[in-house]
Order: structure tokens, then sequence, then C-alpha cells
């Protein structure tokens, strides 16, 4: 397999980016990183006072009626452009609720200097978990989570006087789930030519059905209520990276109301998203969403038909667009599968243990994060969106991110990786004008890695007291 080196410096980036026939904007001014963002959403904008039930609000928005000028706006201001995106740390305690190393995580994020933090993926029932440790976030947590929120808050604000912006991510995790140790108990929205035999799913296999699927909308609501009232400020619908609301957006081969055609595919979502904004007004709505599922066609979404390498944005656009609608405030926007394409979802040095090598320049992956998301944010380009993948780049992050946020390829600039290997990144960026090449993140994979082993996840080279491979 070929070894792509890493970049050395900002001279080198823009070489093998014209040797490649790439391009990644690179701004020597970082300050616009500094700049607060205001941003907002007309909340009620869906209310049709003359249609009863939330189906028929949302028909209407499709059948492309306005709504009645009844609308109340929202805003909420970022203190600066830099997000610390939801990475998961697998070790909640027996009720889904953060424990010590929780709360040790998100001290380092708020002491970094975010001003957005997207607190990590987090079940909305037993059953939706991916590992046996995922937070969980039920009646009998939810006091831990208001701590875990009010603490994050207390701590950036002692240390940089401003008022972070917090996200909560609610997730069911499909055909990805293990709620027990060791025990995989996937739940399918459809069959996969593609997925089913790389994670051993027989033909057999029971799809989840429209009526539990109904039911599930009632979870996200219950626990949207939860985030409320822990406090935090927007609540994620998750529908990204192959899990299952992500599998509903790419399930063509379904029958029934949420599958076929793109008004049943994206409905789980607008529907939920919908029923949140009408339930819980206290909490803006918004969505860590994949515009590009890059799995072959009739089971990914936002894919070219013919050659499912490339990615056909007609249909994302048009759901943003929608998401716009029903009043989503902004999107974390984000591509590919963990599970089944990593090098699309987070361009490494080195791969995951155990999966796929894919023999690809990372550098090719971080551009088209980035462009798709620059494609995705262009469309609609007073709502901010924020992408990832970034980490690769090493040092050379802080003028890209800048070139990113001034030429308006993305409002906000994330990152994952980085937040665990570097939390200080963003406090050293805005204060220093770089980051530290001894504590950057070195895309080795290692907390997937973990992560993959069931273990408590974080970075194994630059906190290594706390997270060991074995
Ligand atoms: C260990 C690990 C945990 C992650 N947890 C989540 C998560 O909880 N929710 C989510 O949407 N993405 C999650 N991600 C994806 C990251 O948020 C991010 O999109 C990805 O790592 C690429 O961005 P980066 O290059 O800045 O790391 C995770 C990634 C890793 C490596």
């Amino acid at each position: 397999m070929t070894t792509f080196p890493f970049l050395k410096s900002y001279e080198e980036l823009q070489s093998e980016l014209l040797r490649l026939g790439l391009e990644l904007p690179i701004e020597d001014d970082i300050s616009v990183l500094a700049k607060s963002l205001r941003f907002g959403c007309t909340q009620y904008a869906l209310k049709f006072p003359n249609l009863n039930t939330q189906s028929q609000q949302h028909e209407a928005v499709v059948q492309g009626q306005s709504p009645p000028n009844t609308t109340v706006t929202t805003n909420w201001t970022l203190p600066n452009r830099f997000v610390v995106q939801p990475m998961e740390g697998f070790d909640s305690g027996q009720n889904g609720e953060p424990t010590e190393l929780g709360f040790r995580r998100y001290e380092r994020f708020a002491s970094g200097g975010a001003g957005l933090i997207w607190f990590e993926a987090t079940a909305v029932s037993f059953d939706a978990r991916s590992n046996s440790q995922q937070f969980w976030l039920n009646e009998k947590s939810a006091e831990q989570f208001a701590q875990l929120e009010e603490k994050t808050r207390l701590t950036a604000k002692k240390r940089f006087g401003h008022d972070i912006i917090s996200v909560i991510q609610l997730t069911h995790s499909g055909r990805y789930c293990k709620p027990v140790r060791g025990v995989r108990k996937p739940v399918i929205a459809q069959h996969s030519g593609v997925l089913d035999a790389a994670h051993q799913i027989p033909a057999d296999y029971p799809l989840i059905t429209d009526d539990e699927l109904d039911r599930l909308q009632d979870a996200y609501v219950n626990a949207a209520k939860l985030a409320a009232k822990c406090g935090f400020d927007g609540v994620d619908v998750k529908s990204c990276h192959g899990y299952l609301l992500d599998e509903l957006l790419g399930a063509f081969t379904r029958e029934g109301k949420y599958g076929g055609s793109f008004e049943n595919r994206t409905r789980f979502l607008r529907e939920t998203l919908g029923r949140i904004r009408d339930e819980v007004t206290s909490i803006f709505i918004t969505s860590r969403l994949s515009v590009y599922d890059a799995v072959k066609y009739p089971w990914g979404f936002g894919v070219d038909k013919e050659d499912y390498k490339k990615c056909d944005l007609t249909e994302s656009k048009k759901l943003v667009g929608m998401l716009r609608e029903i009043g989503v405030p902004l999107l974390d926007i984000t591509i590919g599968n963990p599970y089944f394409n990593p090098h699309f979802n987070r361009p490494y040095a080195k791969p995951i243990r155990g999966a796929t090598a894919y023999n690809e320049n990372p550098l090719i992956g971080v551009v088209r994060f980035a462009n798709i998301v620059k494609e995705i944010q262009q469309s609609q380009q007073d709502l901010p969106m924020i992408g990832a993948g970034t980490a690769w780049l090493r040092h050379l992050v802080p003028k890209v991110a800048a070139g990113i946020v001034k030429n308006g390829w993305a409002s906000l600039f994330g990152q994952g990786r980085n937040s665990f290997a570097y939390p200080n990144a963003p406090n050293d960026i805005l204060s220093q004008n770089e980051m530290n090449p001894k504590q950057v993140c070195l895309a080795c994979s290692g907390c997937t890695d973990l992560m993959r082993a069931e273990s408590p996840t974080g970075c194994v080279l630059r906190d290594r007291d706390y997270y060991r491979l074995s």
C-alpha cells in the first residue's frame, strides 16, 4: 500500500493541491475565525392554522404552500467560528449518564475556546445504543446531563468570559446497534446489497416497521424534552454516518410511508424535527446531516446513480431547503459511513485496525469533504453550516480553516479528532495564529480502534495516560 507522507508547510500543501488539481482555500489572515456569528430561525413559520396534524403541516410545505405570517424569530450568538464536533467517549455509567471521564472530556473541550460544543451521540433508548457505554438520555440520567451541560458552560465562561452554544446529538444507531457488550442487535430500515454483506445481516432479517418508526418519533421528542430541561440550547436529530435516520434517507427500496419517494424517505427526519419544534419550544432544532453516503444506489443517499463514488447533491440540497423551512437555524454537514468507507468520513494516515485499507491520498478525502460542504453551504448562503474531516492536515489546519470561513465554504469550522488530541487548539489558533505540531492529531485511527474495541475512547497519542490500545 502506498504511504502518503504528511505535508510539512503551507507551501507543500499548495504545491500538492496544484499537482493533484484540487482546490482548498488557504488564508493567511485568520482573524475571521474570531468573529462572532448571530444565527436564528423563524420558529413558528410552519403554523398553518387550518391544518390540524403535523403531517398535514409538512405536506403543505412539501406541496409548496407558504405559511401565513405568524412567525416568531429567535436568535443566538456564537462567540467565534470554532465548533467541537460530536466525539463519542463510550464511558457512560449504568443508566447512560456521563461519568468522571465524560466530565473531564467536556471540561477540556470548554477550556479549548470553541464557541459551539456539539455534545456526542446520545441514544434515545437503551436499544438504540451502538455500545453498552454510549451516552443515553433518560429520566434516570437526565440530572447528570444537566450537570454536564452546566459545568461545560461555566468552564467556558470562567476561562474566556463567553457564552457557548450547546447542542446535544440524539441518535439511533440502526444497523450498528450493540446495546449489550459484544452483542450486535441491528435495526435496519432496508436491506442493502452492499452493507448487509459487510455486516453479516441475513436476507430474511426483519425491517423496523412503520409503527415502530412512529413510536420512535415519540422517543426523540421525549429525549428532546429532557435535553431542554438539562439546559441544552439545541437538539440534533442525527441523520448521518449510516445510522438509522441516515439509512432512511437512502431507503429507496423500502415500501410504505418511510421509503421509496423523496418525500417518504425524508419523512422521519422532517416530522421528528417538526414535532420537537412544536412541542419543545425552548430549544432549537438541528441535524448532523449526511448529504452523501458514498454507498451504491439504491442503498445510499446523495449518490450518483451510475457511480456511487461521485455525489449527486440534488436531493440533499432540496432537503436542506426543507429543513430550513421547518425552522432549523444551522446545520452540521457530513459525508460517508465510518464503518464502510472511513476514508470519505475521516481521512487518515493509518487505517482502522482490521478495516479495509483504501489506497487514497488523504488530501483527496479532505478536499472532497470540504468541497461538498461548500456546495451545500452555497446553496443556502445565509444558513450557517459546519464541515469536518480536516484532521489529517495537522498543524496546517488554521489557514485552511480561515480560508474555508472567509470564502464562504462553511460558516463555522468543526474539529473532531483534534478535539480529543488537542482540545486547546481553538484557543492557540486565536491567540497565537497557529497550532503546535507536537500536539496535533496524527490521524492514526487510534481513537476509532478504541471505539471498535468497545473501550472508552480518546487520543492514544496525546492523552495516553487515559487512553491506551491493548
Ligand atoms: C472516535 C470518534 C468518535 C466520533 N463520534 C461521533 C459522534 O458521536 N457523532 C458524530 O456525528 N460524529 C462522530 N465522529 C465523527 C467526527 O465528529 C468527525 O466528523 C470526524 O472525525 C472527521 O472530522 P475530523 O477530521 O475533524 O476528525 C467521531 C469520530 C471519531 C474518530
